[in-house]
């Protein structure tokens, strides 16, 4: 079996030092803080696909660093939200709003989303999440949270990286899931829980392409700056890291494993 390996809190502890900053930048092209498969295209695609103006008030389900969230409040004007586990993302987020002089408009906060969202119904005009919901069990009961929170009219948006489109190994499904919990979901799944917990108009995008080449530019980003990254994060886990970059690099580029891009919307006259 493998290790477990650290993505997050080294990620998200060592937000501002060159290293991480160079691989976020080499990997990405743009540096919103990233820790996932949302390519700079896609990044620039979601305010529009979730009809984002600034009167919006947004919230974010796994917010990470809180630089994608920032971005968004930045370039839209709007009033952001942003919830994440762990406790070094959130404290960077804040930080970071308040350096960019965003505290008003963006907020962060420590929460499992697996449990009740702190929020009262109908409060946000869109929600989004990117490459989180693998990471959460009842995934049915997040759903129906965040479509609680949301007001009729609202749209969400959320990518899954960890659709089974082929045969497996139980090595590769242990390397791929050595950095935390994870949820793996067979074709369609997505699709009903949307429907499930009552949004409509569901939306479908292929975007496994995107994980395939992240994972490429990121592992050879890291592998560059390995002296660095190993003084950071200790020998073990850059390895560790690397593995895991390098097995979901193989599993997206065959298709063994897919990413897609749900966009869905919680109709006028719901409850
Ligand atoms: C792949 S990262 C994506 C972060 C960010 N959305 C991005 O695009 O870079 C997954 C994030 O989900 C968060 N996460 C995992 N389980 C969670 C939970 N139960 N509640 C809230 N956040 C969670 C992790 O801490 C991590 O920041």
């Amino acid at each position: 079996m493998s290790e477990k390996v650290d993505l997050y809190d080294n990620a998200y502890g060592h937000y501002a030092s060159d290293a991480y900053r160079e691989v976020r930048i080499e990997t990405y092209g743009q540096d919103f803080g990233q820790t996932s498969w949302v390519t700079t295209e896609e990044s620039n695609e979601i305010p529009q696909l979730l009809g984002l103006s600034r009167d919006s008030y947004v919230l974010e389900i796994g917010c990470g660093s809180g630089g994608y969230a920032l971005h968004v409040a930045e370039k839209i004007g709007c009033r952001v939200e942003g919830l994440d586990i762990n406790a070094a993302g959130v404290r960077n987020a804040n930080r970071l709003a308040g350096e960019r002089g965003l505290a008003s408009r963006a907020h962060f906060e420590h929460c499992d989303v697996s449990k009740k969202l702190p929020f009262a119904d109908k409060t946000f005009d869109a929600a989004f999440s990117n490459d989180v919901l693998c990471h959460v069990p009842g995934r049915g009961a997040v759903l129906g949270e965040i479509f609680r929170v949301l007001k009729p009219g609202g749209r969400m948006l959320f990518s899954d990286a960890l659709i089974v489109g082929g045969l497996l190994s139980h090595e590769e499904i242990a390397t791929r899931s050595s950095i935390g919990y994870y949820v793996y979901s067979p074709p369609g799944e997505n699709e009903r829980l949307l429907e499930q917990a009552g949004f409509r108009q569901v939306r479908v995008l292929e975007t496994t392409g995107s994980a395939a080449r992240i994972a490429l530019r990121w592992r050879d980003a890291r592998e560059k700056r390995k002296e660095a990254l190993v003084t950071a994060e200790g020998n073990t886990n850059f390895e560790g890291l690397q593995r895991f970059l390098s097995c979901v690099h193989l599993l997206t580029s065959e298709k063994r494993l897919l990413r897609h891009l749900y966009i869905a919307s919680k109709e006028r006259g719901s409850a």
